[in-house]
């Protein structure tokens, strides 16, 4: 399997701060791979480290083979990052920030103009190519950032928090045009504390927790290790009153839905007992045995 991604033992300390102890991270060429965890968990210092902008106390990455210690200028040209602060000027057009980018990046002029036609085109920013920065909502600047670090093909593509802040029309533009990106083959690294954005977006999934990865599969193989399906209590109007967890098996599940139809008789009239497939979230509390704080939505 060839790794786009192949981090071992990343160890990084700030001052009296712990904040990375031990970090290992596989993610295949071409997939698109989602660090989740919660504020302060450590993500971007991972991806600075990805990146080349912060070095690592211990351990080793290497980015498509490249040592992010070693050979920076070279993990460099096969990356595009895309953070919370992207070096965009104000009062220039959508389009001529990336023409000046492209110009910045060594394209020809009219190279730099087809370029920026083609990443409007692909970021659904064509109708506002004209209008200055200034006047674009969350999710326009937000996909016009990730054009930016686009202008230069990379096949690796880290995205920090890419959709934080953004309500959910935004996010589901972001989020299609991330997949775009993995269709065309590139590999993209994506950070969230958002369960439902790893469980839609990512192949793979990797929890993030008091600076290890604590887990790492697929949603469903994450899923799986929360065991047996969830039985839930909803009222009339299918707001949830009540859940419990079950180990999956047939006496599990009966004494589960027992438990809540007791509660049921004894509280609301039109409640419904029904029965889920464990979320992300109940595989966040099993892990680490926090609550999961900045869930987007229900994700059931
Ligand atoms: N340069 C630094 N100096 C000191 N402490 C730092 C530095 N960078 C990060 N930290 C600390 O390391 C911890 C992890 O920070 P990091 O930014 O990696 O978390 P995060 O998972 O990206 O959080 P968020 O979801 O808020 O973006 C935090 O406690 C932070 O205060
Ligand atoms: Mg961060």
């Amino acid at each position: 399997m060839h790794l786009a991604i192949d981090a071992r033992g990343l160890r990084k300390r700030f001052g009296p701060a712990d904040v990375l102890t031990g970090l290992d991270l596989a993610v295949p060429a071409g997939t698109i791979f989602a660090l989740l965890g919660p504020n302060g968990a450590g993500k971007t210092t991972t991806i600075n480290i990805l990146t080349t902008l912060v070095h690592p106390d211990e351990g080793t990455a290497r980015i498509a083979g490249h040592d992010v210690v070693a050979d920076p200028e070279a993990v460099k040209r096969r990356i595009s990052l895309t953070g919370q602060s992207a070096a965009v000027d104000e009062v220039l057009t959508g389009a001529e920030n990336l023409v000046m980018f492209g110009r910045l990046s060594g394209l020809s002029a009219r190279g730099a103009r087809r370029r920026a036609d083609e990443l409007l085109r692909r970021f659904e920013l064509s109708d506002a190519a004209g209008r200055r920065l200034g006047t674009y909502s969350g999710g326009m600047r937000r996909r016009l950032d990730l054009a930016l670090s686009l202008v230069v093909d990379v096949p690796v593509i880290f995205l920090d928090e890419p959709t934080t802040g953004l309500d959910t029309r935004s996010r589901q533009e972001l989020w299609r045009v991330i997949r775009s990106l993995a269709d065309g083959g590139a590999t993209v690294f994506l950070t969230t504390q958002y369960l439902e954005e790893a469980d839609l977006l990512a192949d793979r999934i990797a929890v993030l927790d008091r600076g290890r990865v604590v887990a790492e599969g697929t949603a469903d193989e994450l899923k799986a290790l929360v065991g047996g399906e969830v039985v839930e209590l909803r009222d009339a109007e299918g707001a949830l009153l009540a859940e419990l967890p079950t180990d999956g098996t047939v006496h599990g599940l009966r004494r589960a839905v027992e438990e809540l139809d007791r509660l049921a008789a004894a509280s609301v009239d039109g409640s419904a007992v029904s029965i889920r497939r464990p979320s992300l979230d109940d595989v966040f509390l099993q892990l680490t045995g926090r609550e999961h704080a900045p869930a987007l939505q229900e994700s059931r």
